[in-house]
C-alpha cells in the first residue's frame, strides 16, 4: 500500500502564464487536503533547451513564488527545485536503461519541440520523459495532476514502472520488497476548460515557448495589462451562444468562455446561462474584471515573495532536505535491486 502522494512539476523557463496557473498551479492547492504533495521546480527539465543561467535562477524563484502565492503551504507540502536533489539524475539514468529509444521517439511533444531539426536537439530533450518518470517514481507518487499535453508522458512513466517491476522481479523478491515496487501512477485528469488557448489564435495553446505571442497573460502582468489583453483578445462577430453546443466551431469564444468558467469555478453552461445572447462588448469587460479580481492578489503576493529571494531560497532549501529523505529511501532500494 502506497501513501497517497501527488507529484507535479513546472519548468522555470520563461514567464509563467494564465495557462500554467489555471491548468496546473491552481489545481495544486486543493490536492493538499487529500494527499501528501511534492511540488517541484523542474530546472533540470528546463535546460533540455538553452537557458541563460541568470534567467534560470530568477525563473526558479518565480515558479516557487507562484506555488506559494497560489496557496501551496510550504510547511505541509514539499516545495523544492529538482537540481538540489541529485537522486533525480541518478534514477533517471537507471530509467534511461529501462526505457526503449522507440518509446521516446513516439512522444508527440518531442516531435513538436524538435520539429524538422530532430538530429540537432539535445539528447536531454529526447530523454525528458525518463527524467519525468524519475521525478514521479522517486517519491512513489500515486497520483499526478495532468493536463492533456502531459498524458502521453505519464503513460510512459507507467510503462517504465511496469518494466522495472518486471525486469527486476527476482531481485525485488530477493530483497524482500513488495513486488509492486514502483506504483503504477494514476492521472488526475483536469475538469473542463483547463487547456487555455492563445488569446490571439484560439486554435493554438497559450504557451511559454511562443515568444512572439504578445497576447499571453503573464503572471507578472499588472491589472491594466491583464484587462487590456482580455479586451484585445481575438473574438468573432456573433453574440455568445445560449448553450455549450453553440461554441462548436468557435474556438475563440470557447476559449474565453472557458477562461471565465475556470476563474469563476463554474461550468461553461453556467457562464452561458448568464451571458448567452450578449455581445463581446458586455462579456469581455466582465471577463477582464473577473480576471483582475482573481489574479491580482496572487500576482501581488508573488511580487512580494520575489522581492525577498532569501526567504524563497530558505523555503527551497528546506523543501530539498525533506524531499531528499524520501528520495534517498527509494534510491537506496533501487541501488540494491539493480546490483550496484
Ligand atoms: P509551457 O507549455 O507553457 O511551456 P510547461 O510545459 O512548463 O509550460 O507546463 C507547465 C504546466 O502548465 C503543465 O502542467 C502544463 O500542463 C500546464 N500548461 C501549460 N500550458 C497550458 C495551457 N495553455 N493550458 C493549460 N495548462 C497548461
Ligand atoms: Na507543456
Amino acid at each position: 500500500a502506497f501513501t497517497p502522494r501527488v507529484f507535479s512539476g513546472i519548468q522555470p523557463s520563461g514567464d509563467l502564464h494564465l495557462g500554467n496557473y489555471l491548468g496546473a498551479i491552481r489545481r495544486f492547492v486543493p490536492l493538499q487536503q487529500s494527499y501528501e504533495c511534492v511540488y517541484c521546480v523542474v530546472d533540470m527539465h528546463a535546460i533540455t533547451v538553452w537557458q541563460d543561467p541568470n534567467d534560470l535562477r530568477r525563473a526558479t524563484r518565480e515558479v516557487a513564488a507562484a506555488f506559494i502565492a497560489a496557496g501551496v503551504d510550504p510547511k505541509s507540502s514539499i516545495i523544492f527545485n529538482q537540481s538540489q536533489v541529485s537522486q533525480h539524475a541518478e534514477l533517471a539514468w537507471v530509467f534511461n536503461c529501462i526505457a526503449r529509444i522507440g518509446w521516446m521517439n513516439r512522444m508527440t511533444q518531442f516531435k513538436d519541440k524538435a520539429g524538422k531539426n530532430s538530429e540537432n536537439v539535445s539528447l536531454g530533450l529526447l530523454a525528458y520523459p525518463s527524467l519525468m518518470a524519475a521525478d514521479i517514481l522517486l517519491y512513489k507518487a500515486t497520483h499526478v495532476p495532468v493536463g492533456d499535453d502531459q498524458k502521453q508522458h505519464l503513460e510512459l512513466t507507467r510503462d517504465i514502472a511496469q518494466k522495472f517491476n518486471n525486469d527486476y522481479a527476482a531481485s525485488i523478491g530477493e530483497q524482500g520488497l513488495d513486488p509492486e515496487f514502483f506504483p503504477i501512477t494514476e492521472p488526475l485528469i483536469a475538469g473542463p476548460a483547463t487547456r487555455i488557448m492563445s488569446l490571439r489564435d484560439g486554435t493554438r495553446k497559450m504557451s511559454k515557448s511562443d515568444p512572439s505571442d504578445q497576447s499571453r497573460i503573464s503572471l507578472l502582468d499588472d491589472a491594466d495589462a491583464i484587462a487590456k489583453k482580455i479586451k484585445r483578445a481575438t473574438s468573432d462577430s456573433e453574440p455568445l451562444p445560449e448553450t455549450v453546443e453553440g461554441l462548436a466551431g468557435r474556438p475563440e469564444a470557447d476559449n474565453l468562455v472557458g477562461i471565465y468558467a475556470a476563474l469563476a469555478d463554474l461550468t461553461k453552461a453556467d457562464v452561458l446561462a448568464q451571458y448567452g445572447g450578449q455581445g463581446w462588448g458586455t462579456f469581455k469587460p466582465a471577463l477582464a474584471e473577473l480576471a483582475v479580481a482573481q489574479l491580482s492578489p496572487m500576482i501581488g503576493e508573488m511580487r512580494r515573495l520575489t522581492d525577498d529571494p532569501a526567504t524563497i531560497d530558505a523555503i527551497l532549501r528546506d523543501g530539498a532536505e525533506r524531499a531528499s529523505v524520501l528520495a534517498e529511501a527509494t534510491m537506496a532500494e533501487v541501488r540494491r535491486i539493480v546490483g550496484f
